[in-house]
């Protein structure tokens, strides 16, 4: 007799051939219904038990969080609420789950907090909204592949460990295999890393861009989507320390490609998770509804989950200059009225998530592209503008969720990038190959990075970015 899996068998019609089903029980009632569960769907399957063929003490054991095997027929159910069911006809229990330490879990059959289920990270998935959640998670990642393999990109691992810092800001993380209550001296008293495993400093990669760069400058178009590590103190809903980004890089591309490339990705994968992530979405829109109720007028979203995301393809995203925003900025309401926690005074201020959110939220109330920054409050590799002050930066800001893409179009020009080195204090040594692009066959070329688990936020509604990762990572948190 085949396995089945619990999708499969809630589309299909009912026969008279017996089936074998593995799953948790969800429910177990009147000592007849279960409520099975194999995590293949947000769906519960019902198995009716004639609890007169069973032995008491097997019945006793069908509780809550118990894996369990089923066998039975598939028919058409007798009550409201599934158009089949299974009528049992053996079960065999797998795994027991005792109800007094069940009670003591988030596997127990109430409503619980998402900071519990945090705390319960490794049972948080056998719950409706976290399956929902990592599966729709897992349909995104493939999306993303299927995304760039459609369109001529070449899938490249840029490497975990590394001896430069991409985005010069300083937040890595350090690898070493020096002990530190040991580590051995040099000369000026500091630690001698020529001593440890790589002979240098290395640290954990704050983004592959500059790897995935050498790249395109061979392959023409390329991608990474991997972990990425950032030692940033933000204890905030939209900040890991560890999370995964998806970075395209584009030879023979400038920022308007960017721009295109990047609205164009995000609008497929969304349409992907509407058509391939139906029922999670089904149930994470009421869940979202629901949790809202409780929420100020205000406060909550103008549109249920999937009318967002059908927004969001369907319009263009607006496409505005960092000089315009500050304008919009300078003159709105929560600038005039000091509502702002950093108001907005002169062009050259770096932009807060409050006035990302603004701008997308209140003012243009759609997805928003921010461009041309100024030069000082972006990174070196930003291709400068002939106006000197800004350079070709890009950062895509959505509802809800502010930033969730930041990228540019790169500086091309050999003498140009190194004199930006040189002022932004960025090691040539260290970086001499980055340079070496620009020697041998430069070109204009473009890439940006996309936080996915932002993107998994927005797709599945979820306030808080510890909530679509697994194991999260943040400041003061490594369990599991
Ligand atoms: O804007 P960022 O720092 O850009 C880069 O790293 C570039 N090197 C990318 C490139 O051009 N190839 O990060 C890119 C995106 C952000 O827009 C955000 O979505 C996400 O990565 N991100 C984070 N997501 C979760 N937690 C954090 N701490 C994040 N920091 C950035
Ligand atoms: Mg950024």
């Amino acid at each position: 007799m085949q396995t089945k899996y619990i999708k499969d068998l809630l589309q299909s019609e009912p026969s008279l051939h017996e089936v074998v089903i593995n799953g948790w029980v969800r429910s177990f009632r009147s000592n007849r219904f279960i409520a099975l569960n194999d995590g293949s769907t947000i769906k519960n399957l019902q198995c009716v038990v004639n609890f007169e063929n069973f032995e008491e003490t097997l019945l006793k054991k069908i509780t809550t969080g118990a894996a369990i095997k089923v066998v039975g027929n598939l028919v058409e159910s007798q009550g409201k609420g599934q158009n089949v069911e299974i009528q049992v006809s053996k079960v065999e229990i797998l795994g027991e789950a005792d109800p007094e330490e069940v009670k003591k879990t988030i596997l127990s059959p109430k409503r619980h907090s998402l900071e519990f289920l945090r705390e319960q990270a490794h049972l948080r998935v056998r719950t409706n909204t976290f399956s929902a959640v990592m599966r729709t998670r897992s349909k995104l990642s493939f999306a993303v592949h299927e995304y760039f393999q459609k369109n001529g990109f070449n899938y490249m691992h840029t490497p975990i460990i590394t001896g430069s810092d991409a985005e010069g800001a300083g937040e890595m993380f350090r690898v070493t295999g020096l002990d530190a209550k040991s580590a051995p001296l040099n000369e000026e008293g500091n630690v001698d890393y020529k001593q440890d495993f790589f002979e240098k400093e290395t640290n954990l990669t704050v983004s592959g861009q500059l790897e995935a760069e050498t790249y395109a400058m061979g392959l023409g178009k390329v991608y990474t989507f991997g972990p990425t590590f950032r030692a940033e103190n933000s204890n905030t809903s939209r900040h890991l320390a560890e999370f995964w980004m998806i970075e395209p890089e584009v030879a023979f591309c400038d920022l308007d490609g960017n721009m295109d490339l990047a609205e164009d990705f995000i609008k497929y994968v969304v349409n992907y998770a509407i058509e391939h992530c139906a029922e999670d979405l089904e149930f994470l829109e009421q869940r979202l509804l629901d949790v809202e109720k409780t929420k100020p007028q205000a406060e909550r979203s103008e549109m249920p989950l999937r009318e967002k995301l059908e927004f969001i393809i369907s319009n263009n995203f607006k496409r505005v200059s960092y000089t315009e925003a500050i304008e919009i900025l300078k003159r709105s309401k929560p600038n005039q009225k000091k509502k702002f926690k950093y108001l907005i005074n002169e062009w050259g201020a770096d932009l807060q998530s409050e006035h990302e959110r603004f701008l997308v939220e209140k003012h243009f109330k759609c997805p928003v592209i921010l461009f041309d920054y100024p030069a000082d409050i972006k990174s070196f590799y930003m291709r400068l503008n002939d106006d000197g002050k800004t350079v070709r930066a890009m950062d895509v800001l959505f509802p809800g969720i502010g930033e969730i893409v930041g990228g540019s179009q790169r500086e091309e020009r050999y003498d140009v990038l190194k004199q930006k080195m040189e002022d932004m204090g960025i090691p040539q040594d260290e970086l001499y190959w980055y340079l070496d692009l620009r020697k041998f066959g430069t070109a204009v070329h473009s890439g940006f990075g996309l936080g996915f688990e932002r993107l998994v936020q927005f797709v599945t509604g979820m306030g808080n970015i510890r909530d679509v990762i697994p194991y999260p990572r943040t400041p003061g948190n490594a369990s599991f």
